[in-house]
């Protein structure tokens, strides 16, 4: 269904959602205890998202702006002119807004997001703003293989921020996989964080101030307020650590004593030190990120980074 609203279209594709409820009875129901990282975004755990991007100890946010504030010409060249810009996840506004600046006569913007609220205020602000491109706002979840309406011309894809590194190998593969084909023409630029010393690593995901641990430990805050749970706040503390095997910070929340807790009309027991994995993000080399792009489909064509190395952003060619 498309609805002209505030100057964008808005197509709603109806994204199914798992419930909270769900994920978290399944989860904690496994041998190796788990909630999906999605639900780290709720409105708090957006506002403390926000937060963790200003700190001193979480580079990639300012390092990406960075990259993307020095060779946005260049990648606008690269782009060329008349293009479509398709963004996963529509946050970062911030970011894409530093590309249609810099992008040759942009014909149109597609945000996708499943948040209907984020979207429908991304949307707006970037149609008010920009009031010549045509803007249109898709709820989906674009995990999940989603048709584009039929475009007129060359679109890129913008996945920024690292989000990347969120998905496992797998899924990060066929994510890439499918818009390889659906933006076939055109290409995606792709923000991805990359393999450093440890401990610049380590100190990112856990900052001084605690802003990421507060931002992790909001799942039980949350499983309290919205399911009704009765977990006990001060019983857990946050632990993330990066695995230099699997190349990747794991975040999890660790049972500080042994303690049992009660969650839709079910008791949850935990032992003391027992780990619940909430995320993990994945780090690459640029080699390494190339070519999972190639296998997946892509032509991998530029890629920035910062002096110091930490971030990059790639072209991809579709
Ligand atoms: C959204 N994502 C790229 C962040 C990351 O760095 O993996 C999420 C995050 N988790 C803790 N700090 C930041």
């Amino acid at each position: 269904m498309t609805v002209g609203t505030a100057g964008f279209d808005f197509i709603d594709l109806d994204p199914v959602q798992e419930t909270f409820l769900d994920a978290a009875l399944d989860g904690l129901s496994r041998p190796l205890k788990r909630i999906p990282c999605r639900f780290l975004y709720d409105a708090r755990g957006s506002e403390l998202f926000e937060r963790i991007c200003e700190l001193p100890e979480y580079y990639p946010t300012r390092t990406e702006l960075g990259i993307l504030g020095a060779h946005a010409r260049e990648m606008a060249a690269l782009i060329g002119p008349d293009c479509e810009l398709v963004e996963f996840g529509s946050g970062a506004s911030r970011k894409v807004r530093l590309l249609l600046d810099a992008l040759e006569r942009p014909r149109g913007y597609v945000a996708i997001d499943i948040s209907r609220d984020h979207l429908r205020a991304a949307a707006a602000s970037i149609a008010r703003d920009y009031p010549a491109l045509r803007v249109t706002a898709v709820a989906a979840d674009y995990m999940q293989p989603l048709p584009l309406p039929r475009a007129e011309g060359p679109r890129v894809g913008f996945f920024p921020g690292s989000t990347i590194g969120n998905l496992g190998h797998g899924e990060a593969r066929r994510f890439l996989a499918h818009w390889a084909r659906e933006l076939a023409g055109g290409g995606m630029l792709v923000g991805v964080d990359l393999k450093k010393d440890e401990s610049v690593l380590n100190a990112a995901y856990n900052d001084a101030a605690g802003v990421t641990a507060e931002f992790n430990l909001n799942l039980l805050a949350r499983m309290n307020r919205e399911l009704g749970a009765d977990f006990d706040l001060d019983g857990f503390r946050h632990h993330a650590f990066y695995c230099h095997d699997r190349g990747r910070i794991e975040i999890y929340m660790e049972s500080l004593r042994a303690q049992e807790a009660s969650l839709g009309g079910r008791r949850f027991r935990f032992a003391e030190g027992e780990l619940v994995h909430t995320e993990n993000s994945h780090k690459f080399t640029i080699e390494e990120f190339r070519t999972l792009a190639a296998g997946a489909g892509f032509r991998p064509a530029a890629v920035w980074t910062d002096p110091a190395r930490l971030f990059s952003v790639h072209y991809l060619a579709a």
